[in-house]
């Protein structure tokens, strides 16, 4: 099966000039930009084919991953990602939904490839957070929350599977608010414990939504909107049981408020279950008419650079080796300001050197096809990207550069080595390819050498890319010895000599120049932190 991404409801196809602020910031203001973040397992795949499916991008349900035996395989690209069933690398996905263009931008799954998702939350304009009904908030669910926090990114809840046995939904908000301090306001309530899912109270107007399956649930579920007294005499106690529970919740300040929400303070909450579609269209409207629009986004030195400035973006990501005819290297870019015409000379802010955009693409997992205008919000694939690297700006006519993407702590730490003889030179340009596409963190001292870098990862499997990467693509297969290092942090260059000179601990320079000190385990950190100034070491990513 292949996918093919619906064209923008009201835009007629090709480029058109958007004449006029207003028809830029119209075009800004109907575009919605999001991320599914979730604990393996959680449903995001599904509900990612949930999704396309409503938006009609896709007609049947299972092509978008190929996880499993459900084998449609757009997103996942590499082998090792096939032979594995997980997505490693992210892909865009944009639909027309009631006149909005919605890109969905997909993270991977696996906890290893976070540092990736970390990325991709820098290009949303807002995040759905999906809960396992039965397990509630996981750690990688965790995790992935507050990077959306930290960065301000406004979340949807989505309470998944409850068409399984799971907790309380009372039960479920508790966690939410215990646990990550998140203040849950629900949109839907659900009828039926979990694994008897009926339907949904809309707390809006107090009806009742009765879903029902469709076979296979391959197809949109039917939703039946009626009042409450109908719901009550079809369901009796199922029905009075649900609307007290959500009195309940109410009764202690639960209300929706959107200000709330957009301060990343409170989240809206949908109860659902992806693989039946059920509650998808909800989510689709909650998207369309809650999330924010692409705003103003602050510029290095923080003044808001508005949706209707000529053209600016940045990368948010790099890839390469998509295309398997040519191992090119593909740079994502989200644009934040003005109209993008493929053709258009760019200037890419770190260099100040003029960027040709001739082949400018739409990426959809594997498939790509030409893209000939984007708009704020927007992202859009640049081939043979070889100067731009994750984080830098492109802009037209008005000069602007973004705040660079944090790099985050890496944990795990390995030397490579070239393990063929006479392959220096591919090795060394392979380690650097990799380090700036952000695949693994690149260290390194003068005690090591330039032969044996050192590699850091936030995940272990980010290993498992560089090598099959470094063998398959640059011709330089690599031999890597772990080291047994787990914390990291920032360090003046001053006192790196002290590091060095402990048991346990290493300094090493980043390929952006900073200093970072690396530890055995969090009591050498300690030890060695005792004879440094106060204040030396600082954590790497807030
Ligand atoms: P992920 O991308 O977050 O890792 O999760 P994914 O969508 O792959 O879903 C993980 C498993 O949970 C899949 O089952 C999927 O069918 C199931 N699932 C997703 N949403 C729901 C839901 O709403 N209700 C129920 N009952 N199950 C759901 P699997 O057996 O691991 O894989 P598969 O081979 O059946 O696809």
């Amino acid at each position: 099966t292949t996918l093919h991404a619906t064209p923008p409801a009201a835009a007629p196809a090709g480029p058109h000039a958007v004449s006029g602020d207003s028809a830029l910031a119209a075009e800004a203001a109907r575009r919605r930009t999001f991320a599914v973040i979730s604990h393996p397992d959680a449903g995001k795949s599904t509900l990612t084919e949930a999704l396309a499916l409503h938006a009609h991008a896709i007609g049947e349900a299972g092509a978008v991953h190929g996880k499993g035996n459900r084998r449609g395989v757009v997103s996942d690209w590499m082998d090792m990602e096939k032979d594995r069933g997980i997505s490693i690398t992210s892909a865009v996905l944009q639909f027309a939904y009631d006149g909005t263009v919605v890109n969905l931008l997909d993270t991977p799954g696996h906890a290893d490839f976070s540092e990736d998702t970390y990325r991709v939350l820098a290009a949303v304009d807002a995040a759905v957070m999906l809960v396992d009904a039965a397990k509630g908030i996981e750690p990688q669910t965790f995790k992935l929350f507050e990077v959306c926090r930290a960065r301000g990114v406004p979340v949807i809840t989505v309470v998944n599977k409850w068409d399984r046995p799971g907790l309380d939904a009372l039960a479920i908000m508790d966690e939410l608010s215990t646990r990550i301090d998140l203040h849950p306001m629900p949109l839907t309530w659900p009828v039926g414990v979990a694994g008897d899912f009926h339907g949904v109270l809309d707390c809006a107007t107090g009806d009742f939504v009765q879903f029902t399956r469709t076979p296979g649930g391959a197809t949109e579920a039917l939703a039946k909107r009626m009042s409450a007294a109908e719901a009550e005499r079809l369901l009796g106690s199922v029905w009075t049981d649900a609307v007290e529970e959500y009195d309940l919740l109410r009764s202690s300040g639960h209300d929706y408020d959107h200000e709330l929400f957009l301060s990343g303070a409170a989240s809206p909450v949908l109860f659902g279950s992806a693989v039946l579609n059920f509650g998808v269209r909800q989510l689709l409207d909650t998207l369309v008419t809650l999330a924010p629009a692409p705003g103003a986004r602050p510029d290095q030195a923080g003044t808001p650079r508005p949706v209707t400035a000529p053209f600016s973006g940045f990368v948010f990501k790099i890839q390469a080796g998509m295309d398997r005819a040519h191992r090119d290297r593909l740079a994502f870019v989200r644009v934040c300001s003005g109209q993008f015409t493929r053709g258009m000379v760019v200037t890419h802010a770190q260099t100040g050197r003029p960027f040709a955009t001739k082949y400018a693409q739409s990426v959809f997992g594997r498939d790509r096809s030409t893209l000939d205008e984007a708009f704020p919000g927007d992202v859009i694939g640049l081939v043979n990207a070889n100067a731009l690297r994750v984080g830098d700006t492109l802009f037209a006519e008005e000069k602007v550069a973004f705040p660079r993407i944090p790099l985050f702590a890496p944990e795990h730490f390995a030397v490579a080595r070239a393990a063929v003889t006479g392959k220096q030179k591919q090795f060394r340009r392979g380690i650097e390819q990799l380090g700036e596409e952000g695949v693994v963190q690149v260290l390194t001292s003068d005690r090591r050498g330039a032969q044996a870098p050192v590699l850091a990862a936030v995940g272990p499997m980010q290993f498992d890319v560089a090598k099959h990467r470094m063998e398959h693509e640059f011709g330089a297969p690599i031999r890597l010895e772990t080291l047994g290092y787990s914390v990291a942090r920032a360090v003046p260059a001053a006192v790196t000599s002290i590091v060095d000179s402990r048991p346990g601990a290493e300094a090493l320079v980043r390929e952006d120049g900073m200093h970072v000190a690396v530890f055995a385990d969090k009591w050498r950190l300690a030890s060695v932190e005792k004879d440094l100034p106060p204040g030396s070491l600082t954590p790497i990513f807030g």
